[in-house]
């Protein structure tokens, strides 16, 4: 049996995949919600003998896609994308978003970018008012990653901001390292007031290769509820 928050991702994964087609090329999210997205994707292509290409944005979505028959391609093959589904740590009014909880926004902001659409699935619970309750990650290159790091602290001081702890992602006692062998500093920074030109900012920083913030970048949200309903914003 699942729990509410899981019937409520798993709702949202549900109803995103009937927005995919026959022969469409699509950006495969990562993490717990995108996850369900890619079996009952899986379970359309199966079933309808559907004809699409999956590009995974982690290593992980790659052997569950593969997993659960999805023909997967890399998004140098594909170029470009009819529309990627993947979750989000948090979302506001105008569809920017945190992304990055599972250390693999750097990929899935190259994937989505690349598409014609991106779809968030998520529950209600990482709607907010203004981003930055969530941690905002920033993957870096090991080398010199404290210079990049105390970099970025005197960044936020000069913008203002709110929050300025930061803090290198760890896995167990060692650094966290991503798909493409980089850091994670996460950013506690509250709220973010200007995200547009913070995530501009951040990323002009010597050893920031990307930041978590998605600007202008998601067209349609789509919530699901504990009780199995489902609602579309776009
Ligand atoms: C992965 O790096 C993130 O961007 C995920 O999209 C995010 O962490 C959402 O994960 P859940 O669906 O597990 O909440």
């Amino acid at each position: 049996e699942l729990s509410p928050i899981d019937k409520a991702k798993f709702a949202a994964a549900k109803r995103s995949v009937e927005f995919i087609e026959d022969g469409m090329k699509v950006g495969l999210g990562t993490g717990s919600t995108a996850a369900w997205m890619v079996r009952c994707l899986g379970e359309r292509v199966r079933n309808e003998r559907l004809r699409i290409k999956g590009v995974p944005t982690s290593a992980r979505t790659a052997v569950l896609a593969r997993d659960v028959g999805i023909s997967v391609i890399s998004l140098d093959e594909a170029k470009w994308l009819d529309v990627t589904i993947d979750g989000a740590d948090e979302f506001d009014g105008a569809f920017n978003l945190i992304k990055g909880g599972g250390g693999a926004h750097l990929q899935e902001k190259i994937v989505a970018t690349a598409s014609d659409r991106m779809i968030v699935i998520t529950d209600a619970s990482k709607e907010v008012e203004t981003l930055g309750a969530f941690p905002l990650p920033i993957e870096v290159i090991p080398f010199g990653w404290q210079t990049s790091k105390a970099l970025v602290e005197e960044l936020l001081i000069s913008m203002d901001v709110m929050g300025r702890e930061t803090t290198l992602r760890m896995n167990g006692d060692v650094p966290f390292i991503s798909d493409e062998g980089n850091h994670i500093i996460d950013l506690h920074l509250n709220r973010i007031g200007n995200a547009r030109q913070l995530s501009m900012a951040l990323n002009q920083i010597p050893g920031v290769v990307e930041n978590g913030l998605f600007i202008d970048i998601c067209d349609t949200v789509v919530i699901g509820y504990g009780d199995g309903r489902v609602e579309t914003r776009d």
